[in-house]
């Protein structure tokens, strides 16, 4: 089973939490992972927040978009300002081939009805590029460092796909 991890962090949660994800897919087989950057490196917050009023605007480093040669893609998606981040949404946007793949979205975050927001439009940005089997993790930031919770959210939900 070969999967894909794509993420972004900019206060580490979300990299954390992904790289946590990453300990057991690798298990399953093999195993990319990229951080999605900025061209420039990292912006600051009066920067991420004209970007999520232009996001056209955003670039990114390349990453591998096309699905094809994966059986799952996994997104780590931190929450801030009840969007996803600018960065990571330019990467959904032009992901290709999902027909059929397991994509799970990781969403770490503040506050659960962002989150949920958050869901639904990532989930709307995938379904209009075909039928992903889309499965969904809420992990708050407060629960990040939280073994057990990470255990029972995360690792066993990873440890069922087949
Ligand atoms: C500037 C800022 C804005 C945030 N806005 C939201 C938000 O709108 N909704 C939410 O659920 N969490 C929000 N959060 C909480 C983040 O989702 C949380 O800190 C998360 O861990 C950030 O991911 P990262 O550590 O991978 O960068 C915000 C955090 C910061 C610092």
């Amino acid at each position: 089973m070969r999967s894909l991890i794509v993420f972004y962090s900019h206060y580490g949660n979300t990299a954390f939490v992904t790289h946590k994800a990453w300990n057991e897919l690798r298990k399953k087989g093999e195993s990319d992972i990229f951080e999605v950057e900025y061209v420039g490196g990292k912006k600051n917050i009066i920067t991420r927040f004209f970007y999520r009023i232009f996001p056209f605007l955003v670039k990114i480093e390349p990453i591998p978009v096309d699905l094809s040669n994966y059986d799952i893609l996994f997104l780590g998606v931190p929450v801030l300002g009840a969007h996803p981040s600018s960065a990571l949404l330019k990467y959904i946007k032009s992901i290709i081939n999902v027909d059929s793949k397991r994509i799970i979205c990781s969403y770490v975050y503040g506050v659960e009805l962002s989150a949920k927001h958050c869901a639904v439009h990532i989930s709307k940005i995938l379904e209009k590029k075909g039928n992903p089997l889309i499965m969904n993790i809420f992990i708050p930031w407060s629960n990040v460092h939280n073994e057990s919770f990470l255990n029972k959210t995360l690792i066993e939900p990873i440890n069922k796909l087949s």
